[in-house]
Parts: C-alpha cells; structure tokens; sequence
C-alpha cells in the first residue's frame, strides 16, 4: 500500500509538473503528427527523452522494481521473454562501468542504473525483446518523474565485455544496455522528431 501511494504519488506531482514549456512541445509533436488522439500515454510517449543529468536524489531500490515491471510488460516473439534484468545501486559499481564504457560516463553521476540482457539460446528474437523491454522502461521512467537514457552496451564487444565481468553475467546471457535511472535536473527537452518524408500512405 505503502509503495503504491508512493507511486501515485509520484505520477501525480509529475503530472501537476507538467510545465506549459513541455505541454506545449507535447502539443505541437501531436499537432504535426496530424492525429488528435491526446491522452495521457501518447503525451507521455511525447515527453520522454534522454536525460544524461541528474540531482543529487537517490533512486530507491522499489523505485527501480517498478521500472523493471514495466520491461517486464513488454511484448515478446513467441511470448519467450528472453530477458534479466539488473538494478545495479552500488556506487563501485556504477563508477567502474562509467569507467569502461565510452558513451555511459553519466554513470558517475546517478545513483542507480537497470542492465537489461538477454538470453541468446532462449530466442533468437532477444535483442528485439528486450529493446522492447528498454523502450517500457525509459517510457516508465519519465512518466514518474525519472529521467534515464539507453547507453548501449551491445551490440559492442568490448562493452559486452566489461558490463559482464561488472556484473557476473553468465555465458549465453548478452547485456543489451545500460539504463541510468536518476532525478532530471530538468534541461533536457524531448525532440520533435516528427518527419513527413518518412510517412508513406498505402504505398512508398
Ligand atoms: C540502440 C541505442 C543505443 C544508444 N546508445 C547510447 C549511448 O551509448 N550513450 C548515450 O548517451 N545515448 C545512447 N542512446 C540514446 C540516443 O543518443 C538518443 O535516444 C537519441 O539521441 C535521441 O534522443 P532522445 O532519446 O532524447 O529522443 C542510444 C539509443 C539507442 C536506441
């Protein structure tokens, strides 16, 4: 009960925090895409971006839980869920990989982090499942209030290869990315990414 008046919470305030700046942004996203269908998951969809800086807030371990339920959600080819999920808090740990992995060094800067992975005898399909799973996440994260980004670790075999020895990852399982998860300190924007060359009627 406790978690969930949390998590409501938390959406709430995110939701009364909607500021005109984002709303409007949101509003335009959905103006240009021609479609008045405005509810609360499409403008959510519209508000996500990567956010690479944090504040100083920690992100509890049940905050992340959430998160990972959102992956979890995913849909998956032949429903095979090919997919583990790491919440990585110790501060050790999060430097180390902010250390070897060239495009993830805002991993010095946050508290917490999600590796999503993926069993490569389970599914042929597990890259796209869980790349699935990442976009639920990240979705997940903004829409209560985190700010997290995508920071790739596959398909790059070195990065593979220090996110496992971090993390003990067994054989035949393949970090996907690396997910910081952390309290935006709100400068980042989402991009209109809206382009009508790239939308084709009936045919190309
Ligand atoms: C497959 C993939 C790999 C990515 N790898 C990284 C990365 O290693 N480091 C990083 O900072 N961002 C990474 N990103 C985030 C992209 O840079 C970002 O999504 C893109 O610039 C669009 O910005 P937006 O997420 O704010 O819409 C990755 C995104 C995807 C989908």
């Amino acid at each position: 009960m406790h978690f969930l008046n949390i998590v409501k919470g938390r959406t709430m305030q995110k939701e009364s925090n909607i500021t005109v700046e984002t709303q409007n942004e949101v509003n335009m996203a959905v103006k240009d895409g021609e479609t008045d269908i405005v509810n609360n998951t499409v403008k959510n969809i519209h508000a996500r971006k990567s956010v690479r800086k944090y504040t100083e807030q920690k992100v509890s371990e049940e905050d992340l839980l959430l998160l990972v339920k959102a992956g979890m959600a995913a849909p998956t080819g032949k429903n095979m869920k090919p997919w583990h999920f790491i919440t990585v808090r110790n501060r050790e740990t999060l430097d180390t990989m902010s250390e070897q992995l060239p495009y993830a060094k805002m991993l010095r800067n946050v508290s917490a982090a999600i590796v999503v992975c993926g069993d490569t005898q389970k599914s042929q399909y597990w890259y796209l499942d869980c790349s699935a799973a990442t976009q639920n996440i990240l979705l997940a994260a903004e829409s209560v209030g985190f700010g997290a980004v995508w920071t790739a670790a596959y398909p790059y075999e070195d990065r593979i290869a220090a996110v496992n020895a971090c993390l003990n990852i067994p054989e035949g399982i393949v970090p996907l990315c690396v997910i910081p998860v952390g309290y935006p300190q709100g400068t980042e924007k989402p991009k209109d990414k809206w382009d009508e060359t790239k939308y084709h009627k009936e045919k190309w």
